[in-house]
């Protein structure tokens, strides 16, 4: 597939208005995306758990107009809302080639999560993936053979499911790199690479092979150490990685340990899961660290907590383990089968880290949901 494959030709239907809904979910990466070239083509390939209860809610009603431009309003928990617009501006301006119908309609997009917006858990991969997924809704409405009677019912059959969500995933990625991984789960791959023969630089796909049952129903545990705004916004980061010293090299080692990551994940070799997932996590910081200008996102909290997950799992094999994402933020993994063990130890021992004691129960989720009302 090219960029071009995703310019339609034309719209049959000519609908006035209509509104769609979906729920999409954020995702955790196990290697991480971080550096890219233009239009948001990953410097590296990555690969994520998709999550499950970490979700955005967006609905688009949209209405024909005769203006030339774009023309919306963002509403973020039922107010109306300035701060997102640019954004979403931008990513009009990037997809508009893709989906051509942007300037006919103004639309009117209602967002919220399901986890709070002061978190410090990165809302732009599940909303911009949710986002790219209610454009797609409207485009299958426009496109369907079959014209909806009513316009705000939509049906997706009469569309290839994969298609779908593989230009779902195309344009989340022009809104934000690793909201293309949170069209799909429980595991997706982004960023052409050898080991994953259907990857791609464009979208995000399904890991390619049986995964092993002991990764199946794997639990993420968000421990908030800092709900505050990060003081460098992963844009930025991303940049940085343009003239970094260690770049070659971090993209290279991102290769293997996908490869590695890949052959843990169909063997079930959790031990090998743990030291690629962790090395991950701190890599990604070492170039934060290595930077220049550098920067730290770790707060003396994540600290805290990574030597009591190291001493905890010395004490009783257990197999917990840890990555971070762009934040100060630590994501607690272990699988379910030591879920009782692993939640009585964040209780005892890692929620007084936590700003006011707070966490949120998260765990490996299957994608995305149209909302039908
Ligand atoms: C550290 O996808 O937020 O979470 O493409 O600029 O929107 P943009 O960046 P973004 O970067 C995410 C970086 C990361 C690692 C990852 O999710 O792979």
């Amino acid at each position: 597939m090219t960029e071009q494959d995703f310019i339609p030709k034309s719209y049959d239907n000519s609908i006035e208005s209509g509104s769609v809904k979906w729920s999409s979910p954020s995702n955790i990466a196990l290697v991480k995306y971080w550096g890219k070239k233009k239009n948001q083509i990953p410097e590296n390939p990555s690969i994520s758990f998709t999550l499950s209860n970490c979700k955005t809610i967006t609905e688009v009603t949209f209405n024909k107009k005769e203006s030339d431009g774009f023309s919306f309003d963002v509403f973020f928990e039922g107010e109306k809302n300035e701060a997102f617009k640019p954004k979403i501006q931008t990513f009009f301006e990037r997809v508009e080639a893709y989906v051509p119908f942007l300037k006919d309609y103004h639309f009117k997009i209602e967002t919220s999560n399901t986890f709070p917006h002061s978190s410090g858990i990165a809302s732009s991969a599940s909303g911009m993936s949710a986002l790219a997924l209610c454009l797609m809704g409207i485009e299958t409405m426009l496109t369907d053979t079959i014209a909806p009677s009513n316009s705000t019912a939509l049906s997706i059959n009469s569309v290839e499911k994969s298609q779908f969500n593989q230009k779902a995933s195309f344009l989340a990625r022009l809104g934000s790199g690793s909201a293309c991984r949170s069209i799909e789960g429980e595991l997706v791959v982004w960023g052409e690479n050898t080991s994953f023969t259907n990857s791609s630089d464009l979208y995000g796909v399904k890991f390619e092979g049986e995964i092993n049952s002991k990764f199946k129903d794997f639990q993420d545990t968000i421990l908030l150490v800092d709900k505050g705004e990060k003081q460098v916004s992963s844009t930025v980061g991303h940049q940085l990685m343009f003239d970094h010293p260690f770049a070659k090299e971090r993209f290279d080692q991102a290769h293997t340990n996908l490869e590695k990551l890949k052959e843990a994940l169909i063997s079930g070799d959790l031990i090998s899961f743990i030291e690629i997932v962790e090395s991950e996590a701190l890599t990604l910081h070492a170039m934060m660290m290595t930077s220049m200008p550098y920067f730290i996102l770790m707060k003396p909290n994540t600290l805290e907590i990574i030597n009591k997950i190291w001493n905890f799992r010395k004490k009783t094999a257990s197999h917990v383990c840890f990555t971070l994402d762009a934040g100060a933020n630590v994501h607690v993994l272990y699988p379910a089968s030591e879920k009782e063990m692993i939640l009585g130890f964040i209780k005892n021992e890692l929620a007084e880290y936590c700003e006011n004691g707070h966490y949120i129960c998260d765990q490996i989720g299957l994608g995305a949901n149209q909302i039908q009302e």
